[in-house]
């Protein structure tokens, strides 16, 4: 197995250049397969999360090409089934949003139940809902299997999300993109990744008004046609580099993202004290000037502050002078790796949804493991600003979607490496 050597100490600087978005790559691969002809994706990350997807694509039927490292051709007419095949989609919980997509164009869709969790449980409830609301009868068999049967053609309905969920904004768009009349949703997700897919569907010929606001209307079409499209960058992977940069004390600029989308991000850090100077496509974050501030972070749906981001800022606090609170607002339990941080030194402790963030010790490389992408993130983060040198297992995660992230971090002044390890034999199986 490998894991990350991390020497700390080295302030990052110069340029990166972020990836698309892995939270769009995933539900726009599945959507795919709505589209009545081939189109072609662009600037897909290449990580293995994305790989994932793309395989149960093949798996169903796609003739996928790859035109270039990051464009994929994908040619679903000839997809005949709506099964996923739960071998492929097990370990995955972004296999989901095959639900909506083969339901959106058979009225029928069976696929394994996400497994597993991280943050505390991860009901699907609403995605059900949504499903259910557009006519179809939703089972799940066993507790494996999530199976969706229209016994006739989906029909537009009201459908009032009781949480703000991402996923299930995206499946209920998938499922209703083709169903007959208007789909009206409320208290719908407005996340950056919303947004990229109801684009991509309206490239297609969809008529989805409203993604971005919480109130999102579908009016069903009969056919998807031809696109080319361009993914999003990745709000999430910036995030990570500018609180990599910060925690350093260095100066990165940070290149082919939405400043936009990173403004609660920014709005942060600059409460830190970094300067952060924003371009047409590029943030430039310097925070070698001064001595940090610590702040308070509430996590919360898109425009709040990412819960994608809440580890690897946790692991930044834990470098700045005075107490930060951490209020984790989106997920029931999402501080699993601040036990990792622990070991590195850092003074955390956490009472239920807070976490308490004593910063300003200096922090000591550990053998340390990731227990989550995030999670994987922000040890990296603590690993570049600690004393010595930081091995990283389970970074498995890590690769799931951060692409090229050693290639990367090395590009701007780290001192990062590959390693290798055997994997314990009672290592508990991935789930994301
Ligand atoms: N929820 C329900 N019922 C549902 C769906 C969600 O109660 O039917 C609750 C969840 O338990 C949670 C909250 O609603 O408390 C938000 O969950 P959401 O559905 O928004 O999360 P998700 O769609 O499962 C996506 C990202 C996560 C990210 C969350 C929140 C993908 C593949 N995953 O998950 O990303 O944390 O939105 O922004 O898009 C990551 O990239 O590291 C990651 C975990």
């Amino acid at each position: 197995m490998e894991k990350f050597i991390i020497n700390g100490g080295n302030k990052l600087q110069g340029e990166v250049t972020i990836s698309g978005a892995k939270n769009a790559a995933v539900a726009i691969l599945p959507a795919t397969l709505l589209c009545d002809e081939p189109c072609i994706i662009e600037n897909i990350p290449n990580i293995s999360d994305v790989t994932r997807i793309a395989n149960i694509l093949a798996d169903l039927g796609a003739d996928i090409k790859r035109i270039d490292k990051t464009t994929l051709s994908i040619d679903p007419t000839k997809i005949k089934s709506h099964v996923v095949n739960s071998g492929l989609a097990s370990s995955m919980r972004a296999s989901y949003y095959f639900l909506g997509a083969l339901l959106g164009k058979f009225g029928k869709a069976s696929v394994v139940m996400p497994g597993g969790c991280f943050f505390g449980s991860r009901p699907i409830d609403q995605h059900i809902k949504g499903f259910n609301a557009l006519g179809a009868e939703t089972e799940i068999l066993n507790g494996a299997i999530i199976e969706s049967i229209a016994t006739s053609p989906l029909k537009g309905t009201y459908i009032y999300l009781d949480v703000v969920s991402v996923g299930a904004t995206m499946n209920i768009m998938l499922a209703a993109v083709k169903a007959k009349g208007e789909t009206i949703m409320e208290n719908a997700a407005k996340e950056p990744h919303i947004v990229d897919l109801a684009n991509f569907l309206n490239s297609m010929g969809a008529n989805i008004r409203g993604a971005g606001t919480d109130v999102i209307k579908i009016r069903g079409v009969n056919r998807l046609h031809s696109t080319t499209y361009s993914i999003i960058p990745d709000q999430i992977e910036a995030g990570t580099y500018m609180a990599a940069a910060a925690a350093t004390r260095g100066k990165i600029a940070v290149k082919n993202i939405t400043p936009k989308h990173l403004d609660s991000i920014s709005a942060k850090l600059r409460e830190m004290g970094v300067i952060i100077e924003e371009y047409d496509d590029t943030i430039v974050v310097d925070a070698t000037a001064k001595t940090l501030r610590r702040c308070n972070i509430k996590t919360m749906p898109h425009p709040g502050f990412p819960t994608d981001c809440q580890p690897q800022f946790a692991a930044l606090l834990a470098t700045v002078g005075g107490t930060s609170i951490i209020n984790e607002n989106v997920w029931d339990n999402r501080f699993q790796y601040i036990g990792e941080l622990l070991r590195m030194g850092a003074r955390i402790s956490v009472e239920g949804k807070l976490a308490v963030i004593e910063g300003g010790t200096k922090l000591t490389a550990a053998p340390v493991s990731a227990t989550d992408l995030r999670a994987g993130a922000a040890l990296i983060i603590a690993a570049l600003v600690a004393d010595g040198t930081t091995e990283i297992t389970n970074i498995k995660y890590i690769i799931r979607g951060y692409e090229e992230i050693v290639e990367k971090l090395q590009s701007i002044g780290a001192d990062i490496s590959i390693g290798y390890y055997e994997e314990p034999e009672n290592a508990v199986a991935e789930v994301s």
